[in-house]
Order: C-alpha cells, then sequence, then structure tokens
C-alpha cells in the first residue's frame, strides 16, 4: 500500500451497507449474526464445539473440543476421528453425485467438467494407486501441478490416504521444489510433464527432474499427469504415468479414518529468515473453520458456482478452491492460464461463459484489470455474478471501488478477507448479507475469532485509530499447528513476541470507532509482491549466491499494480559496476535469482554501491534503504553510519 493509499485510507469514510435483495436470500442476516457472536462470546470452544458436531461428518465423535495442556501447540476434537476427503466427497454422493464439482478450463478454452461422483471415482482410482506404491499414513507427498483439476485430485487422494501433501507452487524453480521436498521427507512426488501459462509453455517435469538430481533422496517414485504431451525426459523405475498407474485400479478405495489432529497438509511459506517454514495443518480442525468461513463469508448455495483465481500452491487455493468449497459440496471453478489470455477480458469472459456467481481475486490482479479500462468487463455479461471477494493483500479504496462499480454494478458485496497461511481460513471479513463494508477495510473478525490490537509491550491499543500488532488471542479450530520439524521456531515465531499470550500475526492494523479492522501490512521483513509472500532474506541468499555478489539487501517499494515490489541493493565483490556493465549485471541477477526462487521472486530495481547502510554493531539500517528505494528524502540520523558517505551513492542510479 503506498502512502498515497494509506492516507486515503485513512480519511475513508464511505460505507456501504448491504442490499435487502441480498440480507433476504442470505445464509446470515444481522441477526443470526449477532447470535453467532453471542454464542461464540459465552463459550468459545462450546461454540467451536457445536459447529464441528453439525458440519463435520465424524468417524468417531471427539469429546473434548479444544485441549490446550501443551499450549501453544493447541489441539481441537483431538479424539475425534475422521476423513477430510469422505467429508468432500462420498458425503455429497446421495443428494449431489451428479452435481458438478469440478469445472476446469485451460488457458486455451479447453474446458472439462467432473460430477461429484466422478471425482469419487477419480480420487479413489488415484488413492489406490498411490496406496499401491506402498504409501502408508503420515507419509508425506509432494505435488507440482499446474492449476488443473487433477492438482486438487492428488491433494484428495492423499488425505483419503492419511498421507500429507505438501503442495510446492507450479512458479517454483527446481531449487525451491527441492528445498521443500527435501524438509517435507516426501517419498513421492505429484507432477505433470507441463502446463501453460501466458501462451508459454511450464516445463514442470524439466524443473522436477532437475530437483531431484540436485538431491531429494526420500523420493522413491514420481507420478507424472500427462497435460501438455511434450517431450519429457523419463527415469524408467522412477517415473510413472498417472494414467497407467489408475487404469487397473478399482473407483472406489475405502477412506482411512485419522485422528483430527493428523497433518492433512504442510504448506511452505516465507518469514524472516531465508529459509520457508513448513506450516502444519491438521485435519479436523482446519476442515471445519474451512467448510463454515465459506458458507459465512461466500453466503456458499447449491446453485452457486464458484470461482477463485487462487493457485492451488498457496493457502487460498487449499481452503478456498478445493476444502472449503467441497466440504461443502459447492460447484468450483478452476482456470489454468493468466489472466490476459488471448486479452485483458478473459476473467470476464469465464464468468459469462459458465454463470459465475461468487469470484474471488487478489487485489494486485483488480488493479492490473482495472488498468486495462472498462471496456472489457463491459463486453462481457456479468449477470450472474453476486458475490465478490478480495483477498492476499491490502485493498486501496480506488481498486475497491472500481471492483465495486465496474464489476459489481454497484449491487454487489464485496467481502474483503483477511487471513494467512498460518491461519489456515479467513479470520476478519465482512459477512455479506449483514455487515455495512467500507472500502479498504477487512471489517470485522468473524464468530468465534477473537482478534485484537496490541502495542509493543502486548497492551491492547484502545484508542480509535491508533495502529498496532495485529493479534489473535485464542486459539481457533484452523490454527496451525506447528512447524514441520521445528516447533521451537513455531513458538518463537508466534507466540514467544508477548510472552505465548497472543499469536502475533506479523501485521500492523488500526482499528477505527465502529471497531473495524484496516491492516496496514507487514511488521517483518516479509514482502506481499502481486499477493505473493516472499521473505526479504531469501531475495537476498539468492542474490548472495551469484558469484559476482558480496552483499545484498532487499526491501519493498510500493508498486501501482503488485502493491510492493522488489528492490535490491548490490554490492559485488569487485569493482561497483556502472553504465552498460551494470546493465547487464542487472539482467543477469534477475535472471539468478528467477533460477534460484522462481520468477515471481525477480527484483524490479537492482542498484550497485560499494557498501550498504550500517551501524556500527554492523546492522544494516533497513528504513533508509526503503526510505532511499521509495526515492523520499532522508529523515534518518545518519551521523550514527559506520559510512554515512554511502547514503549519496545509494541514491544514485546505476
Ligand atoms: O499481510 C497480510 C496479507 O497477507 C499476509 C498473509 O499472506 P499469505 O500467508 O500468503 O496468505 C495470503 C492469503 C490468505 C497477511 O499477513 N493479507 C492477506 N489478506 C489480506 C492481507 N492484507 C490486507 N488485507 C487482506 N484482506
Amino acid at each position: 500500500m503506498t502512502e498515497k493509499d494509506l492516507e486515503s485510507v485513512l480519511k475513508e469514510t464511505r460505507q456501504f451497507p448491504p442490499k435487502p435483495e441480498f440480507v433476504a436470500q442470505a445464509r446470515l442476516n444481522p441477526d443470526r449474526l449477532a447470535g453467532l457472536y453471542r454464542t461464540a462470546e459465552r463459550d468459545h470452544a462450546g461454540f467451536w464445539a457445536q459447529l464441528a458436531h453439525t458440519e463435520v461428518s465424524w468417524h468417531r465423535p471427539f469429546s473434548q473440543a479444544l485441549d490446550e495442556s501443551r499450549a501453544p501447540n493447541y489441539r481441537w476434537f483431538a479424539d475425534g476421528t475422521l476423513n477430510v476427503a469422505y467429508n468432500c466427497l462420498d458425503r455429497h454422493l446421495p443428494a449431489r453425485g451428479e452435481k458438478i464439482a469440478l469445472i476446469g478450463e485451460g488457458e486455451k478454452g479447453d474446458v472439462r467438467t467432473f460430477t461429484y461422483k466422478q471425482l469419487h471415482a477419480e480420487i479413489s482410482k488415484l488413492a489406490n494407486g498411490l496406496r499401491s506404491l506402498g504409501l502408508q499414513p503420515g507419509d508425506r507427498v509432494v505435488i507440482y501441478m499446474p492449476m488443473i483439476p487433477e492438482a486438487a485430485m492428488a491433494m484428495l487422494a492423499c488425505a483419503r490416504l492419511g498421507l500429507t501433501h505438501s503442495v510446492v507452487f507450479g512458479g517454483f524453480s527446481a531449487q525451491s521444489l527441492k528445498d521443500r521436498i527435501e524438509d517435507a521427507g516426501a517419498r513421492v512426488l505429484i507432477t505433470a510433464d507441463g502446463g501453460t501459462r501466458a501462451g508459454q509453455g511450464v516445463e514442470l517435469k524439466k524443473v522436477a527432474d532437475e530437483a531431484l538430481e540436485r538431491g531429494c533422496q526420500t523420493v522413491e517414485k514420481v507420478v507424472v499427469y500427462r497435460r501438455t504431451g511434450q517431450r519429457i525426459g523419463w527415469q524408467d523405475g522412477r517415473d510413472l504415468w498417472w494414467h497407467e498407474l489408475l487404469a487397473a485400479q478399482a473407483p472406489d478405495c475405502p477412506p482411512v479414518w485419522v485422528e483430527a489432529e493428523h497433518p492433512l497438509f504442510l504448506l511452505y511459506t516465507s518469514g524472516s529468515t531465508g529459509k520457508p517454514k513448513g506450516i502444519q495443518h491438521s485435519s479436523g480442525g482446519y476442515l471445519l473453520n474451512a467448510i463454515v468461513t465459506t458458507q459465512w463469508v461466500f453466503d456458499i448455495r447449491d446453485d452457486d458456482v464458484y470461482w477463485c483465481t487462487a493457485d492451488v500452491g498457496w493457502v487460498t487455493g487449499h481452503t478456498y478452491v478445493v476444502y472449503g468449497l467441497l466440504g461443502n459440496g459447492a460447484t468450483v471453478l478452476m482456470y489454468e492460464g493468466a489472466p490476459t489470455q488471448p486479452d485483458a477480458g478473459r476473467f470476464w469472459k469465464i464468468c459469462q461463459n459458465h454463470g459465475v456467481t461468487i469470484f474471488y481475486t487478489a487485489p494486485t490482479a483488480i488493479r492490473a484489470l482495472m488498468k486495462m479500462g472498462e471496456d472489457f468487463p463491459n463486453r462481457h455479461d456479468l449477470s450472474k455474478l453476486r458475490l465478490l471477494g478480495t483477498v492476499g493483500e491490502p485493498i486501496n479504496p480506488e481498486a475497491w471501488m472500481w471492483y465495486h462499480r465496474v464489476i459489481g454494478k454497484e449491487n454487489l458485496p464485496i467481502v474483503d478477507t483477511w487471513w494467512q497461511t498460518e491461519t489456515g481460513a479467513i479470520m476478519i471479513a465482512p459477512v455479506p448479507g449483514a455487515t455495512p463494508t467500507k472500502p479498504g477495510s477487512c471489517t470485522r473478525p468473524l464468530p468465534g475469532i477473537a482478534a485484537d490490537i496490541v502495542d509493543g509491550a502486548g497492551r491492547p491499543v484502545r484508542d480509535a485509530g491508533a495502529g498496532g500488532h495485529l493479534v489473535i488471542t485464542k486459539p481457533w479450530p484452523a490454527m496451525l499447528r506447528t512447524l514441520w520439524g521445528d516447533n521451537e521456531r513455531y513458538i518463537s515465531t508466534y507466540w514467544t513476541p508477548f510472552k505465548n499470550r497472543y499469536y502475533v500475526a506479523g501485521d500492523t492494523a488500526h482499528r477505527d470507532a465502529d471497531g473495524y479492522y484496516w491492516i496496514l501490512g507487514r511488521s517483518d521483513d516479509v514482502l506481499k509482491v502481486s499477493g505473493h509472500r516472499l521473505g526479504t532474506m531469501e531475495v537476498e541468499s539468492a542474490l548472495v549466491s551469484h558469484p559476482r555478489v558480496a552483499e545484498a539487501a532487499v526491501v519493498g517499494r510500493p508498486h501501482e499494480i503488485k502493491g510492493e515490489s522488489i528492490f535490491a541493493f548490490v554490492v559485488c565483490r569487485d569493482a561497483r559496476p556502472q553504465g552498460a556493465e551494470a546493465e547487464n549485471l542487472v539482467g543477469e541477477l534477475r535472471a539468478h535469482v528467477a533460477q534460484e526462487l522462481g520468477a515471481i521472486a525477480k527484483p524490479d530495481d537492482i542498484r550497485f554501491a560499494e557498501g550498504l547502510p550500517k551501524t556500527r554493531s554492523g546492522k544494516i539500517m533497513r528504513r533508509l534503504l526503503r526510505a532511499i528505494a521509495r526515492g523520499e528524502p532522508i529523515t534518518q540520523d545518519v551521523s550514527t553510519l559506520e559510512n554515512p558517505a554511502i547514503v549519496t551513492q545509494l541514491q544514485e542510479k546505476n
């Protein structure tokens, strides 16, 4: 969010109450919502237990909702057993067997649909195939797939067998994939020959082969879905075609009942060190939270066609493409491709062609499409849409208003949903039939979610408009359970900062006089670039791994479309490059970062200097670098720097 946006957010006074027509049909109207708040307030654990009984199908019911004995490793519904895939498939078969579960549209326009019955059969075959490879409950499977129905099938086949999946976004590099496979200790990798993005081939199998060549000793088998038919490398004995593995399998596979705390998935995300963290989610609590938030925030109904543009490689794709939606027996669309293929009307054309009723995307996509003009949306029939949503980063009021006016025709609720990979499900968001919205605010915490804003000492900030750290003060069912293999880091990252009293989100926020939350951004060294989460340290270590780089410091800089872009200050081992040499090295370093991490991590700006601004104790003054990257005047005291003269050099273009 830029300073300008921030200022306008702070002055934002517009309010949009829910339309009576929407309230009349909504799952939650103001009265029902108030009732939920009251129940949750009276008995936090009992509130969730009640929902867990009605919304989740248990194999063995639980006897205790919340177990705090190992806090902050909270446990929910711990002695209950269930199967997540059973909840997403089997239990819908009697009433919804012929209902469409998944619609997959490729970038080239190819469309495939799967009813619940078909999906159940495919997933059962895949699960039987995976079992034939000797996988046991608790084994990890890494999924590196394009955004196609088979990615969801792979996740659900794992869930059916009690295997813990870890999806790696298809845009990540071989090195990033290898790091994640190794940290998870995966026995099987599920991938595809390739995919398509913005008219270009994505070489998934090739990257996977590279990752496996570099290590990944635990991987025994690679299951390859044939998506493009492109030529790929093959290792006999290790590589198996998906279709061959499934060919001989029965279309039914008894679900493996697991305990509620059984890890459903790991999802790696960036923090403030160079090493991504494996966020570990549970089965029972996660599923419950996913299901109820889908009802509350998306007001899901049986006749909806729901589309979330997020990739399954991110948490949004887990909770609000797969588990929350299929858990509710909904119809979900998946699109593999770019928003601008063949032109900037693609999203709206998809909405029109499939009669999409609920559309959920990231502010960065809205800003990019806003820039392309109103003609594209206006050329398409968007009349089936009834609810719009955003996620992943703060939305500036200008983009919110465009979304409201041009896509929503001033008629549709917009749900701005705040949550994180760690929270598993939406935490702060409007309930569309009950909450008046304000452009730029994610409004109020949902029922059963206890949020607060505290100062550096952990004292609640009570003054309206005063900023502080966003914290969650009570455990919730979908919370992360730990960091895979590193419980100490789990505790020190999320709990130690406020002496185990609160979960610390890592965001700063303020709350207005109506109790509405306004997220200002991250308070740690995490960037949100086009809604993607990246650690500055990860980009720095990628840069430093280049032979010419001695030192690097990375900061975020406001960007009109991406929200934030990456600005890197680099010190070379040899002389500071200038002119054409600098230009060449910039290109080389950008390519190097893409190779190390993935294209999403490429710095937009790289500036060379002979040194970085450091205090006498050797600490890099990041605040100063941020000001320089933004081209702002320097207001910091630079006299404490070890090398004050460097500031002028850092301000100069290469
Ligand atoms: O900074 C917040 C921002 O995204 C971070 C979480 O990123 P990630 O784990 O990748 O999950 C993104 C999808 C859930 C948060 O700490 N963020 C997410 N949603 C919003 C947001 N910032 C402002 N408004 C939001 N609605």
